[in-house]
């Protein structure tokens, strides 16, 4: 007897009180308690209750995003006016259950080199899709805020104010043909309400490179300011392969390879006692694939070999990475396409070869 009342006690503490953190367009379903009397809604910073269903009224659509189902109520397309406090009532108004709602912005984070093209979009129809931009260099002192879409047109001033080569293509996509340095900001994405659907974070630069000489044992870790859904992290190595896709390590299973990565905040790796296969270059991309860092680790004691290799050593020595230097820039592999003779960055003026001897 003692043990269901405990039990009962249980289940109605567990009933009682719910919080879901969603994002902007995600959908929920309530559970709806036994015997409900009334089912209300207490907006996010209003003191007001609303209504949603009585005892004795039909089980039917709210509204489009909202149905009451009878064991539960579902909710579609869920938006910062969503949020707030749900209660289910029942008898003398008691609380039988009560779910608080918190609804974020969804949120992409890119990483580009200036003259790189970039595309991001969100799900708003063509109507309800406006885009403001936030800049945070040196335009900012001119302006905190540009309105770079309104219900669905382009704005006309965004060349006076140095904007060049943005495009809108339907329903709520923009294009940016060349990413200048001022472009760097914050992008909202807002729906007829103004609620943020979207917030996209653009940083422009060339990759950073860093180098690291390490001994064995020793401890490596590199990190950069991308949204941590966006991370991607590759090792060029012997073997290459993926450490960090979409921000989830992936697990790697040969003994000998260099494993054991912790995955840090933003985006970044920890690895704690190095061994020799981990040697190699190590690159944080965006999720378009494109370089925001480059770490290369030199192992120390490979140095040694280095030094006074065989002469069949030369024929073997492996290709870390591949920089290209004009004037104004240094590029790796990836981006050495960019320079064209016609290309702002200048021509090129340098190569250099990142090699490294094989590991045993
Ligand atoms: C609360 O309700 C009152 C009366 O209906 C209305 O005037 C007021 O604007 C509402 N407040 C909010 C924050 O919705
Ligand atoms: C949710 O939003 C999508 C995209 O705007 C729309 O196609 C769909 O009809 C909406 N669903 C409901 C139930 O409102
Ligand atoms: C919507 O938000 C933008 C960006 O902060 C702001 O400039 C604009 O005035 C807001 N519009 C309304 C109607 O509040």
């Amino acid at each position: 007897m003692i043990v269901l009342l405990l039990l009962g006690a249980f289940l109605c503490m567990g009933l009682a009180e719910q919080r879901y953190d969603v994002e902007y367009g995600d959908s929920l379903n309530l559970w709806v308690p036994r015997k409900p009397k009334s089912f209300e809604f207490t907006r996010k910073f209003s003191p007001n209750v609303t209504i949603l269903w009585k005892w004795g009224e039909p089980l039917t659509s709210l509204d489009e995003r909202r149905k009451y189902m009878g064991i539960f109520f579902e909710m579609y397309n869920l938006t910062q006016k969503d949020m707030g406090i749900y209660r289910f009532r029942g008898k003398e108004q008691k609380e039988l259950s009560t779910y608080t709602i918190e609804v974020k912005a969804k949120t992409k984070s890119f990483h580009k080199s200036p003259g790189k093209h970039l595309r991001f979009s969100a799900k708003l129809e063509p109507n309800f899709c406006n885009v403001y931009f936030f800049p945070e260099g040196t335009l900012r002192r001119r302006m905190s805020e540009v309105a770079i879409v309104r219900r669905g047109k382009l704005q006309r001033h965004l060349d006076e104010l140095g904007l060049v080569g943005f495009d809108l293509n339907e329903p709520c996509e923009i294009y940016i043909e060349a990413i200048q340095n001022t472009y760097r900001g914050r992008y909202e994405f807002r729906d007829e309400n103004n609620d943020t659907a979207l917030e996209v974070y653009l940083h422009v630069a060339d990759p950073t490179i860093r180098t690291s000489e390490l001994k064995v044992g020793a401890q490596l870790s590199f990190n950069f300011d991308l949204e941590p859904n966006d991370c991607n992290i590759h090792f060029f190595g012997e073997p290459s392969f993926d450490i960090v896709r979409h921000g989830k390590l992936k697990r790697h299973l040969y003994e000998n390879d260099c494993i054991g990565f912790e995955l840090i905040k933003p985006c970044g790796i920890l690895k704690e006692d190095l061994q020799m296969s981990c040697q190699g270059r190590y690159e944080i991309r965006d999720q378009d694939g494109d370089t925001a860092l480059v770490m290369i680790l030199e192992m120390e004691g490979a140095a040694a070999v280095k030094a006074a290799p065989p002469k069949t050593r030369h024929l073997s020595l492996k290709l870390l990475g591949l920089m290209c230097h004009t004037k104004s820039t240094t590029l790796s592999l990836f981006d050495c396409s960019q320079i064209k003779s016609a290309s702002p960055l200048g021509p090129l003026t340098a190569l250099s070869l990142l090699l490294r001897p094989p590991t045993r």
